[in-house]
């Protein structure tokens, strides 16, 4: 079969139905702090589709970024992925079921050329708050569905009954993927009956108290996933057979020299397609996300290392350039939708290769002394020290070190593990605080000074580097002070001189620096900088420097900038994957 370029048949066709096509938004959700990632094309939308009017109107259409790591562990078989592409329209108190249905018919069947044979839709069966579905049942009937290839069932509700927010009862469509003999009575329970696309008719919204009211709006809100469909319109029962995998496969299969269909390497082969992909969808976001410890940070780390050990396994050259020619593909595939990655494309392969070359250092010894302790270990448990020191030492994810034991026949105490993480983290939040306090005890002048010096590199460097950095730490004693902030590439002499020249600026605009206190939240809100979230109390100290900076801060400052004297940047260095260093002194 052809290849499909599906998401422009889907955007053309919508925008001749006179929506507008908008931009993704981005995978890092911009105003949703209960998620880690956008999981369905509607998510951005929710402000709207509660009746805030959209500036593009009521009819849109796009293609959204997703990630969703409740499907990590069964990456690895046809259909999974982390990362995929979801393709919506939708109406925003516009119009209703009759459009909907009519045009998902109409796309299926004459753009898609998909035989009506081969469909069959499920709809809401009804319950004690709405009545059953008839009305798109008949719908479908009118677009030559037959009665046997429609479902009536209790879960066509979307997100689900239980999830509070806007909701409602949706119709599904299905798909004969089988060279079988098409049954006549659709029966959902069987596999071969794929689901292709989801028509949610969007008009209660479930409220904390466990109401249904009915919405401003009645909306629709439909999501089609792009890699399934696309290798169903192609033919194929293997996604990653699909055209929209073809050239990361055969890249992969080039730069390691085996092939994909050699039953050994498929699922390292699909693996590492899916991270490599989600890792680049990631990093390329405007949010810069960079591997850390922690949230997003941390399933980006999760993926990129776990890409690396799954390269090893295909004989990869970890050391050559295999992680950017594959980043440059899945840049290049992806860049006309999502313009963001090429202006982030030096961000992305920059952050990607510190973070190889971070893990790569320790990865050998990580994996020789996991192999030394299971060859010694009586019983089939990996203990907690073991864990705990592969993952403190040697850089593995707990989750990875899990996989490792897995494939070996051993099991991982995570109970363990964790508790020793918590005493761990424990010890050093202990040890900050202590160093904190000391600090204060003996906070004389000069170190107040450098307090202050601090914040204003802090807001120096962002003007000069961009609004990824944050700080990472600091170190300061009378003589001297010591700022670590997120940024990857080493500065240049411009760089460091433009951040001096800066910090001196506002020393000489003498503003004063007031000290403030309110709810975390409301600091959180107005912008404020901080290092550890969850580890401030409700009510916060925040320091503000006129217009120039804003931190959670515990303080001491000097009262007026003007006290600083002349700030001067002695040195620039790397402290770790992805941090910089800067030394500096006041005189
Ligand atoms: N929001 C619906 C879904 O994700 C369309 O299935």
């Amino acid at each position: 079969m052809e290849n499909i370029n599906l998401k422009d048949k889907y955007l053309n066709f919508f925008e001749s139905k006179g929506h507008i096509v908008i931009p993704s938004a981005p995978v890092i959700p911009e105003n949703d702090p209960t998620v880690l990632f956008n999981t369905a094309g509607m998510q951005p939308l929710v402000p709207y589709l509660k009746g805030e009017p959209h500036p593009e109107g009521k009819r849109l259409t796009d293609v959204q970024k997703c990630f969703r790591t409740n499907d990590l562990d069964e990456v690895g078989d046809k259909t999974h992925h982390t990362f995929f592409e979801m393709l919506g329209n939708w109406s925003l108190g516009d119009y209703f079921k009759k459009e909907s249905i009519e045009w998902s018919f109409e796309l299926l069947t004459k753009q898609l050329n998909i035989p009506v044979e081969r469909l069959a839709v499920t709809v809401f069966k009804g319950n004690d708050i709405v009545p059953a579905d008839t009305e798109s049942a008949e719908m479908w009937k009118n677009q030559g569905i037959p009665e046997e290839r429609i479902a009536f069932l209790d879960d066509n509700w979307w997100p689900n009954m239980e999830s509070t927010g806007p909701c409602g009862p949706d119709t599904e469509i299905f798909y004969w993927r089988s060279d079988e003999e098409i049954p006549t009575r659709f029966d959902p329970e069987n596999d071969n009956w794929v689901e292709i696309w989801n028509n949610v008719f969007m008009q209660y919204m479930h409220n904390q108290d466990g109401t249904f009211t009915p919405l401003k709006n009645k909306n629709v809100d439909t999501g089609m996933g792009v890699e399934r469909v696309t290798a169903i319109l192609e033919g194929k029962t293997d996604n990653y057979k699909s055209s929209i995998w073809k050239e990361i496969i055969a890249k992969i299969e080039e730069i390691s020299g085996k092939k994909y269909d050699d039953k050994k390497y498929t699922k390292y082969m699909r693996i590492i397609a899916d991270h490599i992909r989600a890792i680049v969808i990631i990093l390329g976001d405007d949010a810069r996300i960079m591997p850390s410890n922690k949230d997003q940070g941390y399933i980006l780390r999760r993926l990129i290392r776990r890409t690396i050990r799954y390269a090893k396994q295909i004989d990869i050259q970890i050391d050559s350039n295999w992680e950017q020619e594959l980043a440059n593909i899945v840049i290049n595939e992806y860049k006309e939708y999502y313009k963001e990655l090429e202006r982030n494309k030096e961000f992305i392969l920059e952050a990607l290769k510190n973070e190889k070359t971070k893990f790569n250092r320790t990865l050998e010894k990580g994996l020789r002394e996991f192999e030394k302790i299971t060859r010694n270990i009586e019983g089939n448990i990996i203990d907690k020290d073991l864990a705990f020191k592969l993952y403190d030492t040697y850089g593995f994810p707990i989750e990875l070190t899990q996989e490792l034991a897995h494939e070996q026949g051993y099991t991982v105490d995570i109970e363990g593990f964790k508790t020793k993480f918590e005493e761990h983290q424990e010890k050093s939040r202990a040890g900050s605080e202590q160093k904190f306090k000391g600090g204060l005890a003996s906070t004389g002048e000069m170190e107040t000074k450098y307090h202050t010096a601090t914040h204003l590199l802090n807001a120096a460097l962002k003007k000069v580097l961009g609004e990824h950095v944050h700080q990472r730490g600091s170190n300061i004693t009378a003589e001297r002070m010591r700022f670590d902030f997120t940024q990857n590439e080493k500065m240049t002499e411009e760089q460091k001189k433009q951040a001096e020249d800066l910090v001196n600026e506002y020393i000489q605009m003498a503003i004063p620096v007031e000290r403030l206190e309110m709810s975390k939240e409301d600091a959180i809100k107005m912008g404020a900088e901080c290092q550890f979230v969850e580890r401030y109390p409700d009510i916060v100290t925040v320091y503000k420097i006129g217009d120039i900076s804003l931190e959670i801060c515990g303080g001491p400052h000097v009262s007026n900038t003007s006290e600083l004297g002349v700030f001067k940047i002695k040195k620039e260095e790397s402290s770790s994957a992805g941090v910089r260093r800067i030394k500096a002194v006041l005189s």
